[in-house]
């Protein structure tokens, strides 16, 4: 076949996979995953080191750009981002009249998708300049919002952080204003935030990234397309799961920490009950996030001196699935957000924003699918369907339908 011809042909046969389980809907050189030998880098470098050595932000530019910057690259990264971390007062009146019990996710979309309204110069955004713009209003901005929608939740001011800490010190400031009294504390949140914000920073074409992408495709403005992957994540079944394992763990400690339990409800088919945060479309050996995140979770939790017994029932959900037939014969393993709850709740975030805590690190990777699939001018997204509804019917007029 010559593949080159079929980028005209639009009838003729059609693909049907749904889920897209083996469908690839672009060329990427961003994110290498291999499900089977549980494998992840971004832009070849390897997932453990980058979590072991780098920062979010470097991360975030290693993402967007294709090269970890140098120290003049990464300093004018940041000052070009903090110049654009002011958002519009206006922005306060919107957040004002949501009530606050609304899920975090929902406003957070809605604010995200107002920043085009605020800015819409980014909406018509062609050259790499005007990208680059668009880019950094939304590295700077999001995490304003991110803070604003938590203590607007709480009851508490909203105000900017400190332009002097860096990106991620200064998220957890603007968040918790004094993240701890303790500078060795907020050092260790600081550490542990920098490394979940890397473990979640992109995985090729998931539900959300995926939906970023095709609405980015119409050419749709970048604040608009992100808004979209934001509200993809929100389900349980993608980044919604952290939230839900909590609640999941919560449950079953209240129950009496019965684990064996809800692993026959997790098994029962006619039961609707999926053991939250274990399985995963790729990974079919092991979540190579999972395995950072668990030695973090314990490590945070050890440093602050807190003892949580969700995380004694998490290890033993974990332990029992490990050995049972049903898990291992469906390659079900724990995923990226079987453990980052528990740090987050360990920070002392609420289990309602932690699917919002994914956003913010999902955000350079969105940013960066987004980038790339503009410059390689990719066509808009639009699937085809095989029809199977009713053939060609006579219309029949209203006082005569039976
Ligand atoms: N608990 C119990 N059974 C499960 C689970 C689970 N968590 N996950 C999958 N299964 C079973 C299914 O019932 C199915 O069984 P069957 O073959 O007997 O019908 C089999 O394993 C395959 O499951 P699918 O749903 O077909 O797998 P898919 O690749 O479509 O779904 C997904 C992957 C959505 C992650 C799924 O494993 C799931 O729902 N997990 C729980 C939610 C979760 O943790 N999501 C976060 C994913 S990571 C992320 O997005 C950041």
């Amino acid at each position: 076949i010559d593949i080159s011809n079929l980028r005209t042909v639009t009838d003729g046969v059609i693909t049907i996979d749904p889920g897209y389980k083996n469908t690839g809907s672009c060329e990427s050189a961003i994110t290498f995953l291999e499900g089977d030998k549980g494998i992840l880098r971004y832009r070849g470098y390897s997932i453990e080191e980058l979590a072991e050595k780098a920062d979010f932000l470097e991360v975030a530019y290693l993402l967007i750009f294709g090269e970890l910057p140098t120290k003049v690259q990464n300093d004018k990264f940041h000052d070009d981002i903090k110049a654009q971390s002011v958002v519009d007062e206006d922005i306060k009146k919107i957040l004002d009249a949501f009530p606050r019990s609304a899920h975090p996710m929902g406003v957070i979309a809605s604010l995200t998708s107002a920043l085009t309204a605020f800015n819409p110069s980014s909406v018509n955004v062609n050259s790499e300049e005007e990208m680059y713009k668009s880019v950094v209003k939304i590295l700077g901005k999001f995490p304003v919002l991110v803070a604003w929608t938590l203590r607007k939740k709480q009851g508490l001011p909203l105000d900017y952080g400190d332009d002097s800490l860096g990106y991620v010190e200064n998220i957890l400031k603007m968040m918790f204003r004094q993240p701890n009294s303790c500078y060795i504390q907020s050092k260790i949140l600081v550490n542990a935030l920098d490394k979940l914000l890397i473990l979640h920073a992109d995985h090729e074409q998931n539900c959300s990234t995926s939906t970023v992408r095709i609405v980015g495709s119409s050419h749709a403005g970048l604040f608009a397309s992100i808004s979209s992957g934001i509200s993809a994540l929100w389900g349980p079944l993608h980044g919604g799961a952290n939230q839900a394992v909590l609640e999941m763990l919560e449950a079953i400690k209240e129950d009496g920490g019965d684990t064996k339990k809800y692993m026959e409800k997790a098994k029962d088919k006619e039961d609707p009950f999926r053991l939250m945060g274990f399985g995963h479309r790729v990974y079919k050996n092991f979540d190579p996030r999972a395995k950072i995140i668990k030695k973090a979770a314990d490590e945070v939790l050890e440093s602050l001196g807190i003892k949580d017994p969700v995380l004694d029932i998490a290890k033993g959900l974990e332990k029992e699935a490990l050995e049972d037939p049903y898990f291992v014969d469906r390659k079900l393993y724990p995923n990226v957000d079987f453990y980052s709850g528990i740090i987050y709740r360990g920070m002392g975030i609420p289990t309602d924003m932690f699917t919002v805590m994914f956003a913010l690190g999902r955000l350079p990777g969105w940013i960066a699918q987004w980038r790339e699939m503009r410059l390689r001018k990719e066509p808009i997204g639009r699937p085809r369907q095989i029809y199977i509804g009713a053939t060609e019917r006579k219309f029949v007029d209203i006082e005569d339908r039976k």
